[in-house]
């Protein structure tokens, strides 16, 4: 297959790659090269034109709660802890039952296409059956996902409490299972935080980890109150971050940690030795009051730090706007803290694409060997009458377009509609 548009990818945090008018070719789903003229070897090829639009690699978005988007924008009035009690355990207590499950996770998946996400990790609930079906119907849907039941065992409304033992089996069932019978969605463990989780608990799913080689993903530091709880918790461990690493949950090149605001220097660094993925949810950070990730000083020391959405603390989502979130947060920090410059828009787009794209291989940039992972937009509201450069266009999508301006949007080189009817 060839591809012909405007390209624009970010092979790296500060270099940006615009091809304009350029052919694409395309094989097994992976980017062979560029061409300014497409040689005679592709002339029986079928290209695809896309015109003076602009393509862009596709998201990726390593932190999401998949129960929660049905309850996305309530609560915000709240801060982390108040917020979970009311609005969010709430909620996910509702995939008890198989039905409400079924139509809320294709909504979440609807939305995840819409948002140009093709490629996630998840939290699901700690309902087996209802996470096994959003791994299916996400193996359904032409996307790509690493999903987890979660594992909730103390501090947590009757209703959400697990038995740590079941809990352990039913994940390792779960695990089993998915390894069985996914090409696109694999296991990830998933311990809600420490707070909701036992040591008894935490060291299961560290085995668990060692056992079958597995991703883990959970939240760290998000919000002083948590923090504190977290020392009352677990008074001899010297830091939060310490928690996990005791209970063989920070797994090097394998784990996301949501939001990690408040870490010191030793936490950092530890993070750093085991290349955890920070994700930063600045949308969520923003709502819930919870704070500003320092994300400048940790790029500069080379953490490994995304954008994520941390839906339902963030309202929306669509990965644009946790850009445009990120940009913005970090110029009303860069105002306080002069040393920590704002984040340029390529710099966003990296993190949103080939960073996040680096949990699942070679995914979110248009480099030779990279899996065609993309996205089609078109701004143009003037017929023409005003031109503007694919990086004017990229501009306009990121800070004001949504869903109706992506045109088409690829995984792995196959052409992915939306996948539910409801
Ligand atoms: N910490 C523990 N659970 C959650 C959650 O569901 N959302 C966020 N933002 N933080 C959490
Ligand atoms: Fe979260």
């Amino acid at each position: 297959m060839v591809i012909k548009g405007n390209f624009l990818y970010t092979p790296a945090i500060d270099k940006t790659v615009i091809q304009k008018n350029a052919y694409l070719a395309i094989r097994n789903g992976r980017v062979e090269r560029f061409y300014k003229a497409l040689p005679e070897e592709y002339a029986k090829e079928k290209v695809i034109d896309y015109g003076d639009a602009v393509i862009i690699p596709a998201f990726n978005d390593l932190h999401i709660h998949a129960p929660q988007l049905i309850n996305r924008g309530v609560g915000f009035d709240k801060e982390l802890l108040p917020w979970l009690e009311t609005y969010t355990f709430p909620i996910e207590a509702n995939y008890a039952d198989s039905a409400f499950a079924d139509r809320a996770y294709k909504i979440f998946l609807n939305q995840m296409w819409a948002a140009g996400t093709m490629r996630f990790s998840a939290f699901a609930t700690i309902h087996k059956a209802a996470a096994w079906h959003l791994m299916e119907l996400t193996e359904q849907s032409g996307l790509s996902a690493c999903i987890g039941k979660v594992n909730m065992d103390r501090n947590a409304p009757d209703y959400l409490c697990e038995e740590t033992e079941q809990s352990l089996e039913e994940t390792e069932e779960l695990i089993l299972k998915c390894q069985k019978e996914f090409k696109n969605v694999s296991y990830i463990l998933t311990p809600r935080f420490v707070p909701s989780t036992t040591e008894k608990m935490m060291a299961g799913l560290g085995r668990l980890g060692e056992k079958y080689d597995l991703p883990v993903q959970s939240h760290l530091s998000e919000n002083r109150s948590e923090i504190a709880w977290v020392k009352e918790l677990h008074p001899n461990s010297k830091t939060y971050t310490d928690v996990y690493d005791a209970h063989g949950l920070l797994r090097k090149n394998k784990t996301i940690m949501a939001h990690s605001i408040y870490l010191s220097g030793e936490e950092k660094n530890l993070l750093q030795e085991k290349n955890i993925m920070l994700a930063h949810c600045a949308q969520s950070n923003i709502n819930l009051s919870s704070g500003v990730m320092p994300l400048r000083k940790n790029l500069a020391q080379g953490l490994r730090c995304c954008i994520a959405s941390d839906v339902a603390a963030s309202h929306t989502a669509a990965m644009n706007r946790h850009i445009t979130a990120s940009i913005g947060l970090s110029k009303i920090n860069w105002l306080q803290h002069p040393e920590e410059t704002a984040l340029q828009l390529t710099e966003a787009l990296y993190l949103a694409t080939k960073q996040s794209g680096s949990f699942f291989g070679k995914v979110g940039s248009f480099e030779p060997g990279y899996d065609f992972d993309a996205l089609v937009i078109e701004t143009d509201e003037m017929g023409g009458m005003l031109a503007r450069t694919p990086f004017e266009k990229l501009e306009q999508y990121i800070y004001a377009g949504d869903d109706r301006n992506i045109l088409a949007r690829y995984r792995r080189g196959k052409y992915i509609e939306k996948p539910f009817a409801l």
